[in-house]
């Protein structure tokens, strides 16, 4: 058996960001939408650097307009995660795109994507979660509105907030009221940091949004005192190396820090982001990890066993995933 077909469990994958080019065409031509300008020769995503990735996501995210569309889409990323072996993953998704932030509107997009992923639970055995994700260039206030929502359906299936989008717009700290009124709902907080921001944006994170997992976090390795206080508090880093890699933070996986962090302590994981935008999976992740690092399966048991401590989910279920972990 090799690494790649070990059970996995992803803490970073964004429902949007997942949609297969292939998937957004078919929906473009459904509703009359001309978004050739977004793909490439071969039909993938086309796009060169991270402000001009975040363009072309938002662009294919106008074709999903409905629940029913999220609910198709759904279907569709959860499909892929079972094809890879993913056992548990946790989704980022947006009011935003889900409603424009109406909390009413949000609840039928929910209810939507939840009926969808309890039927993958059941006939495709992968169980996922959603953290409410406000986009921090859509601004605090937009943020405080995806807050509410995530506030008012917090519970087993929303389990947290999470903060994506623009990492060079604001502060962390300038979205703390959204992520007090989360904490207040009693939903786990992460949120990205130290990707296209440095060590800075990290500190930000921990000391005034009061995160418990960040988002990448891998700039953190330009500050050793940083590296110091993960690793002491422990705090998870959700990393995605195949879209670091994309998106030009290190030439390759040998380049990557995943594993000056992890051999300094950090708690370390690894998900793939938004993977057909950066052609990869969960199994190329494994893949090129092991051949970047020569680890071996014990390596990718721990780095589950650190993701599933650090999932957002209830104990009922963190259990269930940990049987289903250590079936052979
Ligand atoms: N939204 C989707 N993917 C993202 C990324 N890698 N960084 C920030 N926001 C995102
Ligand atoms: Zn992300």
């Amino acid at each position: 058996m090799s690494v790649t077909d070990l059970p996995k469990i992803e803490l970073h994958l964004h429902l949007e960001g997942a949609a297969p080019p292939d998937f957004i065409r078919q929906l473009a031509g459904e509703k009359k939408v001309d978004l050739s300008g977004i793909f490439d020769a071969d039909g993938g995503y086309a796009f060169d650097n991270f402000v001009h990735f975040l363009q072309v996501y938002e662009a294919a995210t106008s074709v999903l307009q409905t629940p029913e569309d999220f609910a198709r889409l759904t279907r569709a990323i959860l499909e892929q995660s079972a094809a890879n072996g993913v056992i548990y993953t946790e989704a980022f998704i947006s009011p935003d795109f889900c409603g424009g932030g109406d909390v009413a509107a949000w609840r039928e997009y929910l209810h939507a994507i939840q009926e969808a992923a309890t039927r993958a639970e059941t006939d495709l055995g992968v169980v996922m979660r959603g953290i409410v994700t406000p986009v921090r260039h859509f601004g605090p206030d937009k943020a405080k509105r995806s807050a509410l929502c995530a506030a008012e359906t917090a519970g087993d299936w929303i389990v947290g907030l999470g903060m994506g989008g623009d990492e060079g717009q604001g502060h962390q700290g300038d979205f703390a009221y959204a992520f007090d009124m989360a904490r207040e709902a009693g939903l786990h907080l992460t949120t990205h940091a130290g990707e296209f921001g440095g060590p800075e944006s990290v500190w930000e994170a921990i000391r005034d949004l009061k995160v418990e997992r960040i988002g990448h976090g891998v700039r953190a390795i330009e500050d050793p005192a940083l590296v110091q206080e993960l690793a002491a508090r422990q705090i998870t880093l959700e990393c995605c190396p195949g879209s670091n890699v994309v998106l030009g933070l290190y030439p390759d996986f040998e380049a990557h820090p995943l594993r000056a962090l992890r051999d300094a302590g950090v708690p370390v994981t690894v998900s793939t982001d938004d993977p057909p935008f950066f052609h990869t999976t969960m199994r190329r992740e494994y893949d090129m990890i092991a051949q970047a690092y020569g680890w071996e399966d014990d390596d990718f048991r721990a780095l589950n066993q650190t993701a599933l401590k650090a999932a957002f989910c209830d104990e009922a279920t963190r259990t269930r995933i940990s049987k289903t972990l250590e079936t052979p």
